[in-house]
């Protein structure tokens, strides 16, 4: 059965690195709606002129851009047996945005995974993230560092700082999340499709407590 799962949680939460894990798993793709920007902004297109500024002091990208870049991703044949969305929806207008295209598209009703990280967690994996620019692999200086310094395990690569990973940006991004994007919380309990994760461990352990309710849901 097609399904639409959506990793839910606060900046740093761990959304992108399981992410990563469950889409190889399940063999569905993984739209992180940061990366589609962050790769705009690398190219200089509209959208990412657009968008760069917001970005980059923390604020959240307007509705109707965001909405527009789901619908023409979730519309592409490699998401008919389903998707992992990381980073959408954020505010409850795209949730009822997106609760249309679902309708629409026949994808039906998405199974939500919240993943719960407390703030003084969250701070230490924001400023210690490291990412490789050509293959996505995130990595973190305290946590999870490369095997050299600097430079990706996979591909030789040298690692980035993210532009918004700064402690003003991560302030104004908390803020975001709790005014706009803790209500889905709610929103979502109400649909009955919220599933809540503890995401304190092991990236390994919180891929297998991640896992472990999808499948369950899928046998349901
Ligand atoms: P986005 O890219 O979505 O950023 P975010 O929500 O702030 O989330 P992050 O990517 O920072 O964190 P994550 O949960 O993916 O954590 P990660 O796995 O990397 O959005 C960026 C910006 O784009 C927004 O601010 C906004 O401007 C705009 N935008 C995007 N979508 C939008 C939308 N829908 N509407 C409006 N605007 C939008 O992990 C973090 C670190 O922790 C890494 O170093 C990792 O190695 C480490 N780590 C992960 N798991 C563990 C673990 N279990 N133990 C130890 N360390 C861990």
């Amino acid at each position: 059965m097609a399904q639409i799962l959506i990793f839910q949680g606060p900046p740093g939460a761990g959304k992108g690195t399981q992410a990563r894990v469950a889409a190889n798993e399940l063999g569905i793709p993984h739209i992180s709606t940061g990366d589609i920007l962050r790769e705009a902004v690398r190219k200089n297109t509209g959208l990412g002129l657009a968008a760069k500024a917001k970005m980059a002091k923390g604020e959240l990208v307007p509705d109707n851009v965001m909405c527009g870049i789901v619908e023409e991703r979730l519309g592409r044949p490699d998401c008919r047996e389903g998707a992992i969305l990381d980073g959408f929806p954020r505010t409850i207008a795209q949730a009822q945005f997106l609760d249309g295209i679902l309708e629409r598209t026949g994808l039906g009703e998405p199974l939500v995974l919240q993943i719960n990280v407390d703030t003084e967690s969250v701070i230490k994996r924001l400023t210690g993230r490291r990412t490789c620019p050509a293959c996505g692999e995130i990595y973190n200086v305290y946590l999870n560092p490369p095997r050299e310094d600097g430079v990706c395990d996979k591909d030789g690569v040298k690692l980035v700082q993210r532009e918004d990973d700064n402690e003003e940006a991560i302030r104004i991004r908390l803020r975001a999340y709790e005014e706009d994007t803790f209500p889905l919380i709610d929103y979502y309990r109400r649909k009955k499709a919220l599933h809540q994760v503890d995401g304190g461990g092991a990236p390994e352990v919180i891929a297998e407590r991640l896992l472990g309710l999808v499948k369950a849901h899928d046998h349901l």
